[in-house]
Formats: structure tokens, sequence, C-alpha cells
């Protein structure tokens, strides 16, 4: 069963994936926020009903652990950064018609009502499973509160996901070698009784439901591999107090965060019409009856929201999603951003250095592909707002405005030509094949195009040649009118406020807000006054300012670090919670003599397509050439690493990371992947002893 297309004559409702709410919000954040908006605005534009919901994500061990830090509670810390999330997202232009938290009283209600009906549906089950527990402060370790090694990649994993290797969830009891984040102890496991969704009655479901569901390819095509294959169950419960509690009277559990988070999407949906009335919007027909859900999210939870999630729905008698759109990654300058090391453009900086949001609306939905990774620069920022937002539509649309001002006061008194309601034609279509493919660039571009085609258009007539009386002058400016008007229709989602004042220009009487495809080709307002420009170029001494400022920064918080270390270093009583212990079993010289571990040089270095940390590397170790895959993607430039003297062990068994063959293990020290190599010359190939 395929879905008809959009505008569809049932409600929408498109949903941004919930931040933890734990931290300072960055670009890299907002791309998925701000695809989201555009999205639900491209919707709009179409005619479709939508709402456009999020909220933050309060419980949780991220935010449990950072708010142990901070010294206050989970709910005093989180509540702080959902009230700083929900006044800065307007400032990006990120309406969201609701923005709730996942504490609040309506997602208890709701998530109660839900897992009740999972457990009255028979599809959650008790079992005794094994269970980290620090052994000092005697106290269990659910998710962030232990790390170890992942038992699928061998790579290093933190609670509830290995984040470092192969991205896959981890259930409680599957870390190897676990230790506690509190004290740095080696973990114990205990056998605790926990609650669990049993995934595996849905298999047959979600087969089917894989096949429906639209969105991005990497949304569509992920979990298929995992739909087909052995569905484990999911421990939906944590021994923690910060959460919502288990609907059972005799249990102290709550659970786990990834049960209540997308209920928050029906429990904002709620809280809308609650606000607005059910005549209004009804979120009972969208969740109950026959919405059309759409999640847009980071491509990091694509598994939470085609498998757990949908399985859920199901559960409880709701209706399933019919896209999910997922975001690639975002880099700075082509590393990775480190909030830690300072190395991001954070949402307040950004609009405190002045600039407005919608070229940083255009960058990010229109850089790439929505599912494609993208790098963010300011060289390539300023390349992009001055050549394509300043130099193709801002100049189009104050150009032809301005001339139609001084010369007619307005819109010249002419038929709009055949040639110009065909181009516009074309770019309404291209906006609604764009919307209908959850390709939210296609749909930018399709302005950006428009307003290309205007500027040549104005060109090839070169008005200002013509004679007043000339019948042609009058045509070409009706027809640049109409132009900036269809422009102003199609770029709204991307650059809602921009657009909002070239509206303000035309004398437009409504808002471009409400205008939809139809308005491209209505006649424009007789008479309207003098133009604004829209965009600003940016000067490349700026760009130079901001280089310097984010480089600056990047160096201060490393030599702080560095810093710190030494500090930890000097003094015998520092803490040393963040060093591993040493290994009380010793090994004979022998069993050290077992590895085989080599010099070798980086012939070549690239990003695996598809995986966040991992990169395939080529490796000269002498007596062969080796592939090896290690977890530095974002923590090195691999360009760099070319011809670089790094230690291999070669003799390790054969490992396969996302569908690449990887022989051998490239050594590293530590969380940032520091590299090991030799002081001296060392050749490729010698063995290390
Ligand atoms: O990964 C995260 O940042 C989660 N806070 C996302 C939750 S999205 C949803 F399902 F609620
Ligand atoms: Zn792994």
């Amino acid at each position: 069963m395929s879905h008809e297309d959009f505008p569809t004559d049932s409600p929408a409702v498109v949903t941004c994936g919930l931040p933890y709410a734990n931290g300072d919000l960055h670009i890299g954040h907002l791309r998925t926020y701000v695809g989201g908006d555009v999205y639900a605005r491209a919707l709009r534009k179409l005619g479709q009903q939508t709402a456009f919901v999020s909220g933050s994500d309060m419980h949780g061990t991220p935010v449990a652990v950072n708010a142990e830090q901070a010294g206050v509670t989970p709910e005093e810390f989180a509540l702080s950064y959902h009230e700083r999330y929900a006044e800065t997202f307007p400032k990006f232009n990120v309406e969201f018609d609701n923005y709730g938290h996942t504490h609040d009283e309506t997602n208890t209600a709701v998530t109660t009502d839900i897992v009740s009906r999972l457990v009255e549906g028979g599809h959650v089950y008790e079992k005794e499973i094994k269970v980290a527990f620090d052994p000092v402060e005697e106290q269990p370790l659910p998710d962030r509160y232990v790390e170890g090694t992942c038992p699928y990649c061998g790579e290093h994993a933190r609670g509830d996901e290995c984040d470092e290797g192969c991205g896959r969830h981890l259930e409680p009891g599957e870390i190897e070698d676990p230790t506690s984040t509190l004290t740095g102890n080696p973990a114990e496991y205990r056998d605790r009784v926990h609650k669990f969704f049993r995934v595996s009655d849905f298999q047959e479901y979600l087969q089917s439901f894989i096949g429906r569901l639209e969105g991005t390819s990497n949304a569509r095509n992920q979990p298929r591999e995992w739909i087909e294959g052995e569905l484990k169950d999911w421990c939906i419960t944590r021994d923690l107090d910060w959460g919502i509690d288990y609907p059972e009277a005799d249990t102290d559990l709550v659970l786990y965060v990834w049960v209540d988070a997308p209920i928050e999407y029906i429990s904002s949906t709620r809280q809308y019409t609650e606000r607005v009335g059910a005549d209004e919007y009804d979120w009972e027909d969208v969740w109950k009856v026959d919405g059309e859900i759409v999640h847009v999210i980071g491509r990091d939870i694509i598994q939470h929201h085609t498998v757990f999630w949908p399985a859920m729905l199901h559960g409880a008698d709701f209706n399933e999603p019919r896209a999910v759109m997922a975001s690639g990654f975002i880099t700075l300058n082509g590393k990775g951003f480190s909030t830690s090391r300072d190395r991001a453009v954070w949402a307040d900086e950004y609009l405190d250095e002045g600039f407005h949001p919608d070229p940083l609306r255009y960058y990010l939905a229109t850089n790439g592909g929505f599912q494609q990774d993208v790098d963010f620069s300011w060289d390539r920022f300023r390349e992009r707002v001055n050549n394509e937002l300043v130099g193709t539509v801002g100049n189009f649309l104050y150009r032809s405005l301005l001339f139609a001002y001084r010369e007619f006061g307005g819109t010249p008194d002419a038929e709009l030509s055949g040639e110009v309601r065909e181009r516009i034609d074309e770019a309404v279509d291209d906006f609604r094949a764009g919307v209908n493919d959850y390709s939210i660039r296609q749909a930018g571009n399709a302005a950006v195009r428009l307003a290309g085609f205007g500027n040549e258009y104005i060109q090839r007539h070169e008005p200002w040649k013509l004679a007043d009386d000339d019948p042609e002058k009058a045509q070409v400016i009706r027809d640049c009118v109409q132009i900036a008007k269809a422009v102003g229709v199609l770029f709204e989602p991307i650059a809602p406020d921009a657009m909002e004042r070239l509206w303000a220009s035309l004398s437009e009487p409504d808002s471009v807000h409400d205008a939809e495809l139809a308005a491209a080709l209505a006649p424009p307002a007789d008479e309207f006054g003098e133009p604004t420009e829209l965009f600003e170029k940016i000067p490349d001494e700026r760009v130079e300012e901001l280089n310097e400022k984010l480089q600056a920064r990047v160096e201060e918080a490393e030599a702080a670090d560095a810093d710190d270390a030494t500090e930890a270093g000097d003094d015998a009583d520092a803490p040393v919670a963040d060093l591993e212990p040493l290994a009380d079993e010793r090994i004979s010289f022998d069993e050290f003599q077992d590895l085989d571990i080599r010099v070798g040089r980086v012939l070549a270095a690239e990003g695996i397509e598809g995986a966040d940390k991992l990169a395939r590397l080529e490796v000269d170790i002498g007596v062969e050439q080796r592939q090896v895959v290690a977890g530095i993607k974002q923590l090195h430039d691999l360009d760099a690493l070319v011809g670089e003297r790094v230690v291999i062990l070669a003799n390790l068994e054969k490992a396969e990371l996302f569908g690449v063959e990887s022989n051998g293990m490239l050594l590293a020290a530590g969380e940032e992947a520091d590299l090991l190599t030799t002081l001296g010359d060392a050749v490729p190939g010698e063995k290390v002893r």
C-alpha cells in the first residue's frame, strides 16, 4: 500500500527528535529542528493541515549524570535547559505549535496509558537479568553510569549504545568489562527483575510497516536488517529515581527514557489541541484515526523510530508513522563538533555575532541532501550567502521590484506572459515533488532556481533599454513582479522572515506564512512601495575574524584540558577517577610475544560512508599492505594522516565493521584516540617489542 501524495484530507503532524535537556544547543543540533520547521511550513504551503511539535527529553541518565555533576536535582537541571530551548528555537524561526517536555503531567498520563495498554495486550513480561552494580557505592548502574566494551564490535561503548563503534543499542547486561562511570571501579553484574517489551510479537507487523514507510532512504533501508533478523526484546525499565514510574504499585522501577520520549510526540500534539480546540486540530484524529505522522530525526536514532516506536504504537492501538526523515551529521571545518572542547558554533553565538537566522536556515536546509553529512565552515557559509542568497535571490528580488516601483509605482498593467506562467508552474511542481520526496533541499532550491531564471529573464529583455511607452517594458516588469511573488511563496519555508518582509514590500495584505502554492500565480498588488534589500553580504574580514575566534577558543579549551591533566599528575591526592585501574592479572612474556605489533605507514585514510565514527585506512606494514577500520573519523583530520607512522596490532582476528573488513587494529590512547607512533624513524614492518 502506498500513501496518497500530500496534500491529503487527513491532518498531519511533523515532529522533531527531542533534545536531551542537558547542554547548550549548537548549529549541529539545529539541523534537525530547522529541517522539521522547513518541512512543516512546506506541507502547509501545499494546503496540508499540519501541526509541528516537539519537546525536551528530560529523563534518562545523560540528564541525571550531568545534574549530579552540576550539584542540582535532575528536575531543576532539565527544566532550566528546557526553558532555554523553548526560547532559542523561535529565535531561529523554528516555530513549534507546541513545545512541551517529557516530565509534565500530559506526558506522564499518556505514557502511563500506553504502557498499561501494552501490559494489558500481553506484550510486556518480567525477567531476571544481570544489571551492572557499583560495589562501592552499592547502587545499580543503568545506561550512562556504566561503560566498557561493545560485545558486537569490541569498541569502547557507553551505557545503552555503542556510540564509538557499530552504533547498536545495547541492552542492560550486554556491555563487557563494565566499569562504573561514578567511581571508575570495575562494576559487578547482579540479578535484578526488569520489564521487557516483547518486540518479537511485532516482527510480521514491522516487516509490512517498513514496506509502507516513507521518508529518507537511510530510514527506510537501515531497519530492514534488524526487522528481518531475530528481534530482541527490549528492556523498558531502569533502576533510577529520575523518570516516569512504571505503572505498577509494588515496583520502584522507572520507565526507560526511550519509552516516554517518543510518547511526548503524542502528548505535545494533545497539548496543542487543548490550546486551540479539537475543532481546529484534533490530536486523536492524528494519532488514533488517520493522521499523517512525519518524524524528523538525526540518523543515530533510526532504530528507535523504525522498530521500537512503531511496535509500541501498534501494540497500544495507535497510528503508525507515515515517514521518517533522518538527517546526516554535521561537521565543523571537516571535524566533528566537540562541545567539551568548545569546537562548535553555538546557537546563541551565531545570533550574538549579528547574523540573521534565515541564512543559517538556508545553509542547513540546502547545503546537502537531508540524509547526507554536511560540513559547516564560515568560509563556505559566506560563499553561499554571498553568491546564492544575496547574488541570486536577493539581487533578483531587489532589482526587479525597485525597477517596478520606480517606473510603475507597483505592478504594471499587463498580462502575465505564457513563458513566465509556465516557468512558475514548473517551480511549483518542483517544490511539490520535493515535499513528496521528503527533500527539503529540492523544495528550497525550487525558489532559488526560479530567482536565477528571473535574473536571466530580466537580463535577456533589458527593460532599462526600452522606451517608457514600449509595451514590452510593462510586460517584462509585470512578469518579474510575478516571479518575485512566486519566490516569496516558495522560499518562505526556508527564509520565513525575509519572505515576510518581501510580502510587505509587495503590499500583500496577509502573511506569507499563510499563503499557499496558488498564491504564486495570483495577481500581485497594483501599487507597492520602495523595496529594501533582504539579505546582507558577509565581508571576507568577518570570516577571518570568526575563524580566528573559533581557533583561539579551541586552543584555550585544549590548553585548559592539558593543564588539568598536569595538575592532576602533580597532585598525589588528586582523584584519578577517569583513569582505568591497573589490571590485577599479570601476563607472561610469552603471552606478550604472542602480540604481533608492527610499525606501519598510512597510505590512505577516508571516512566510511554512513558510519559516524569509523574510518578506513590503508596501512603499509612492510611485509604487506593492510586495510584497517578505526573509530577515528571525527577525531582526526584524515587527509593529514596520510604518510604518518602508526602502530598496528597485526595478528588480531579479522572483523567486519559497517560491512568493511578490518585486518588489524590501530593502537591509540584515550578517549580522543591519540594515535601511537614511534619517536625515531622505525620503518614499516618493524616489530614492537
Ligand atoms: O537521542 C536523543 O537526543 C534523544 N533525546 C532523542 C529522543 S527522540 C524521541 F524519540 F523522543
Ligand atoms: Zn559496537
